[in-house]
């Protein structure tokens, strides 16, 4: 009579795309839900500890949001969730609750709500399209949100691709990174950014990965940003020479992202490129 659901990390931008672009990665939270005499909440995984777990829990408010959207009364339920994904470090961690939330509240009650209206309320509670889009649809996504709609397509990544993220030792709120960004920016940079997202999301689609170094350049956000991380400038310039087909800040970051061609075996020198410049851990995900 529960359900379990299980939803895929995943990082936003891809460099020009800010806003825009999103990708899904191999790792991974896991939600059960099911009804329940009273409410009650098992959070494994340390990422989770200190959440709440009474009703204003987030996981439960977004459940009851698809039951009232749905017309159905479903208050009582027992929520668990398990979860691989770092908090607050650019990896879609709140998407991938908020994503697994709705999914799964929506199959409990025998799925009336389209993955298009899930996508639209998931947006809403995370205001901006790009992690949560990921991580419902899977692959690569291309996104666009008018504060009111947002709509989305995947793009299927090409066979080679791989990833690697280096996750610092550090949290970085979202909210802190954006306040960094300006509020306007110049044409030549706007000219400089779409035409880079644009390339990138071709040269994704045909499986150009010879594109994608010129293709990941961005003027918008990464320079702001910059300063917030240690270590990304030379990252972002220098990967690209130890193996990497491109480089970009996750997300809002901390953690950095670089594509790799698997068939290209050159994932050990880009790893110790990564940990040497950040001097700490780094994972290793798809
Ligand atoms: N597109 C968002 C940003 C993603 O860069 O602020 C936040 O994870």
């Amino acid at each position: 009579e529960g359900v379990r659901v299980k939803v895929p990390a995943s990082t936003a931008n891809l460099g020009p795309g800010f806003d825009t672009l999103g990708m899904a990665l191999t790792l991974y939270a896991w939600i059960e839900m099911k009804p329940a005499e009273a409410t009650v909440f098992h959070l494994h995984g340390e990422n989770l500890d200190g959440l709440p777990t009474d009703k204003s829990n987030l996981l439960y408010k977004v459940a009851q949001s698809v039951f009232d959207e749905a017309g159905v009364s479903l208050p009582e339920l027992e929520i668990t969730m398990y979860s691989d994904i770092p908090l607050t470090r650019g990896l879609g961690s709140s998407a991938s609750a908020i994503v697994g939330a709705l999914y799964a509240a929506n199959l409990l009650i025998g799925s009336p709500l389209s993955l298009g209206r899930l996508f639209n309320m998931a947006t809403a509670l995370e205001h901006h399209p790009d992690n949560v889009g990921a991580s419902l649809y899977g692959g690569i996504i291309t996104a666009v949100w008018d504060g009111a709609h947002a709509e989305a397509l995947r793009i299927e990544p090409p066979e080679q691709l791989d990833v690697l993220v280096a996750i610092p030792d550090f949290q970085l709120s979202t909210s802190k990174a954006r306040e960094v960004l300006p509020k306007q920016i110049g044409m030549s940079d706007a000219v400089y950014n779409i035409s880079r997202a644009s390339l990138l999301t071709a040269a994704l689609t045909m499986g150009r990965l010879d594109l994608i170094k010129d293709a990941m350049r961005d003027r918008l956000h990464q320079p702001y940003r910059a300063s917030l991380v240690p270590g990304m400038g030379r990252i972002l310039e220098e990967a690209t020479e130890h193996g990497a087909l491109g480089t970009a800040l996750s997300g809002a970051g901390p953690t950095l992202l670089a594509l790799v061609d698997r068939t290209d075996n050159q994932g050990e020198e880009l790893r110790s490129f990564l940990l040497g410049v950040l001097g700490n851990e780094g994972i290793t995900a798809r």
